[in-house]
C-alpha cells in the first residue's frame, strides 16, 4: 500500500524529473554541451609519415534561436582552435525543423562559416536538407542549390560528385565529396514514387588517379555498403545518433539500416566509417545522449 502522501510526492518527483528531463533534452544538451569527439586511428593502406588532422562538422541545421549565426561563428572559431590542417563540412546548413522562432537567411550561415581556417582547406558536401528546403531546386530537379551558391560565394568549395587532390609533407591525398542521396523529394506529379539521389559513387571514384589514400565526404552514411576498400575513411553525418541515443542505442535512425550506421566508428571488412552525431537538430529541437559535436580526427 502506498499512502497519498507518499503517492503524491512519488507524482510530485516523476512530474519534475519529467520536466527537468525536458528542459534538459530542448534546452542544455542541444544547446550547451557542444562538444569535441575526437578519434584516433591509422586506416589500411595509410601512407606511413603521413600524419593528418581532420575537423569535421556536420548538420548544422541553422535556425533560430537554435543555430544563430553568431552560434555558427563561435563554432567555427572553436574548430579552428583545434589546429586542423583540413576542415571538412558535411551537409545539412539549412533549418531541419519548423519549430524555430525565426530563419537564418543562406548568406548568413554561409558567412559564419567564412571564419573556417585551415592550411589544406575547407571543403564542403551538400546534405538532403540543403535540397529539401529550396524550392527552385526541387522545381527544376536540379542544382545550383542556394546552399552550395553560398558556400562557394564565402569561397567554401563545394564536393558534388567531385574530387580534390590536397598534398601535406610530400604525400598526396584525395577527398571526394559525394552528391546528396536523397536530393529530390517525392512527387507524385512528377511520378516519383520515392527520394531521388545525385549521388554517383562510381564516377565520383574514377576521377582519382594513382593509388593516394582518398577520404569519402558523403552526408547519408548509408551509400557506406557500396564504398570500395580503396577508400581510406568515409566521413558521415545526417543521422543526429538518432538525436535520442542511450546505452548505444538510437530508437530512431533515419537510415535504411537502422542502428548499424547511426553514430560513431564503423570498421566492416577493414573499412572505416565515421558517422558524426552532429551539431544541429531535425523534426523537434531535442537531444538526449547525442551531444552536439564536431569531429577531430587524426589520422595517421
Ligand atoms: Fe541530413
Amino acid at each position: 500500500m502506498i499512502t497519498r502522501r507518499a503517492f503524491l510526492r512519488l507524482v510530485g518527483g516523476s512530474a519534475f524529473a519529467m520536466v527537468s528531463l525536458s528542459a534538459y533534452a530542448v534546452g542544455i544538451e542541444p544547446m550547451l554541451l557542444t562538444h569535441v569527439k575526437r578519434y584516433t586511428l591509422t586506416p589500411p593502406h595509410w601512407p606511413a609519415g603521413l600524419k593528418l588532422r581532420v575537423v569535421a562538422l556536420a548538420d548544422i541545421h541553422s535556425c533560430r534561436p537554435w543555430m544563430t549565426p553568431e552560434r555558427i561563428a563561435a563554432l567555427a572559431e572553436e574548430a579552428n582552435a583545434l589546429q586542423p590542417d583540413l576542415i571538412v563540412l558535411l551537409g545539412d546548413y539549412t533549418a531541419g525543423t519548423k519549430l524555430v522562432t525565426g530563419r537564418v537567411r543562406v548568406e548568413e550561415w554561409a558567412e559564419a562559416l567564412s571564419g573556417l581556417k585551415a592550411p589544406l582547406g575547407v571543403l564542403s558536401i551538400l546534405g538532403n536538407h540543403d535540397w529539401w528546403t529550396d524550392f527552385f531546386a526541387q522545381r527544376a530537379e536540379a542544382g545550383p542549390t542556394q546552399s552550395r551558391k553560398a558556400l562557394e560565394h564565402v569561397g567554401i568549395p563545394v564536393l558534388e560528385n567531385d574530387v580534390v587532390r590536397v598534398e601535406k609533407d610530400g604525400h598526396g591525398l584525395w577527398i571526394a565529396g559525394l552528391a546528396d542521396q536523397l536530393a529530390l523529394l517525392p512527387n507524385k506529379a512528377k511520378g516519383r514514387d520515392s527520394f531521388q539521389g545525385f549521388d554517383d559513387l562510381p564516377g565520383t571514384l574514377a576521377k582519382i588517379q594513382g593509388s593516394e589514400p582518398i577520404i569519402l565526404l558523403a552526408h547519408e552514411p548509408d551509400i557506406f555498403p557500396k564504398v570500395p576498400s580503396r577508400v581510406s575513411l568515409t566521413l558521415s553525418g545526417h543521422t543526429h545518433g538518432g538525436q535520442v541515443r542511450l546505452f548505444g542505442y538510437s530508437p530512431v535512425v533515419p537510415s535504411d539500416y537502422g542502428n548499424r550506421f547511426a553514430y560513431g566508428h564503423v570498421v566492416e571488412n577493414d573499412r572505416n566509417l565515421i558517422v558524426s552525431g552532429g551539431l544541429g537538430f531535425s523534426i523537434l529541437p531535442v537531444r538526449l545522449g547525442v551531444r552536439p559535436e564536431m569531429l577531430q580526427i587524426d589520422l595517421g
